[in-house]
């Protein structure tokens, strides 16, 4: 891991190098090519948030957003980052019919030092082009898309927040933009990256937990589909249940999968579980990547960081509703939360399963593992020092 992310470090430095844009390889538009990246810089710039200026998630965009267009027969146009503005679709645009779309989701960070730097954007990058794959919207370099990204937050980098907990949440969306009603592979498509600073997902550092809706009837994913995939269309379906959790009582939903009631995530969050189990080894379990767990970035972190610790087991393994209920009754749960980039990790402190309420202890139990993994994941993203998991802007 170590010797790949440094790779794509070196990798991203030696851009741009003049070998690539010369002869056959600067007319292949199979991918496109940050040396090409084209900056129109805006008339209007917006006014900054504040420092005291509550952000609510994904209200507030910068000046500027990262556009590059494909068609079937040109391939890719060069990269633009230009004054964020709206986009001019076809009405028969098959984004809109048919959710020929996905899109990423990571932060950018301002650290002590006033330094950028994006958290795992490598992954999110591996994600993207699992996820274009899936739907056949066009290929492109990962690492050209993501140099074309650090340019555009250096672009928009006053507006990075500095305070505690505050981020610039960086959302790249690729879409099919056919203007035809049939389904089928498109050829055309537009790829765009828009920023928002946001503020801290736990106010004051007060962390609060949530309550949980697990009911069977609401699948999320399920094995041969596309759950493990970051694809628009996994989320509208969504709305509904989180509505049905709130008329219950609840925060967010516990998606269970399969007659043993699986717990498979949390909302759009991936689900762990610390706790001793049944064989009487303390250990942090979460589900496996089996086909109906989106692979999430900080989930893949916190495995890691568990990992290195080498303090008790880490496990990937199916976890039942009816093992974790035993694992209450028996005392041995310790906390239960959910990981991904908006929060990092958050408590569950109740679950709402076959008209009963069930407590976790999470927050009785310090919550120990949980600020633990706050702590090292603030110091690797806001720190100073250098962390090879950190692609600094
Ligand atoms: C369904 C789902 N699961 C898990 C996650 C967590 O993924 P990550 O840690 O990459 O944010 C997300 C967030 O994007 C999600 O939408």
């Amino acid at each position: 891991m170590a010797a790949a992310a440094l790779g794509q470090i070196l990798a991203r430095k030696l851009f741009p190098v003049p070998w690539l844009l010369c002869g056959s390889r600067r007319c292949m538009s199979s991918n496109f090519k940050a040396a090409d990246l084209q900056l129109q810089v805006t008339q209007r710039p917006q006014r900054k948030p504040s420092s005291n200026e509550q952000l609510l998630f994904g209200k507030t965009f910068t000046d500027h957003m990262l556009m590059v267009e494909w068609s079937g027969t040109t391939g890719w146009s060069p990269p633009r980052i230009q004054p964020f503005q709206n986009l001019t679709l076809h009405p028969a645009c098959s984004a809109l019919h048919y959710s020929l779309q996905l899109f990423e989701g990571m932060k950018a960070y301002k650290g002590r030092d006033q330094q950028v730097r994006l958290f795992r954007p490598w992954l999110n990058m591996d994600r993207m082009l699992r996820s274009a794959q899936r739907l056949c919207l066009p290929s492109f370099d990962k690492l050209e898309l993501l140099e074309c990204i650090r340019q555009l937050i250096e672009v928009d980098k006053d507006w990075v927040p500095d305070g505690a907990g505050t981020s610039l949440y960086v959302r790249p969306v690729l879409i099919g933009n056919e203007p035809s009603l049939g389904v089928g592979a498109v050829t055309q498509a537009l790829l765009f990256v828009i920023l928002c600073p946001v503020g801290s997902y736990f106010p004051g550092d007060a962390m609060t937990p949530v309550s949980l809706l697990a009911d069977p009837k609401f699948v999320r994913a399920w094995v041969g589909g596309v759950g493990d995939y970051k694809l628009g269309g996994n989320y509208g379906p969504t709305v509904a249940v989180q509505k049905e959790a709130q008329k219950q009582g609840c925060e967010q939903v516990l998606w269970l999968y399969g007659p043993d009631h699986q717990l498979t995530e949390v909302g759009t969050m991936n689900i762990f579980v610390y706790w001793t189990h049944e064989d009487g080894v303390l250990e942090l379990v979460t589900p496996p990547l089996d086909g109906i767990i989106l692979p999430g970035v900080v989930r893949q972190s916190l495995l890691d960081l568990a990992q290195t610790w080498g303090e008790f087991r880490v496990a990937e393994r199916k976890i039942t509703m009816k093992e974790l209920l035993r694992a209450l009754g028996e005392g041995r749960v310790r906390e239960v939360f959910g990981s991904g980039t908006a929060c990092q990790v958050c408590p569950v402190h109740r679950i709402l399963y076959e008209g009963k309420q069930h407590h976790i202890p999470t927050m009785e139990n310090g919550p120990e593992l949980i600020l633990r993994f706050q702590k090292e994941l603030k110091a690797i993203q806001y720190g100073a020092s250098a962390h090879e998991w950190m692609l600094p802007v």
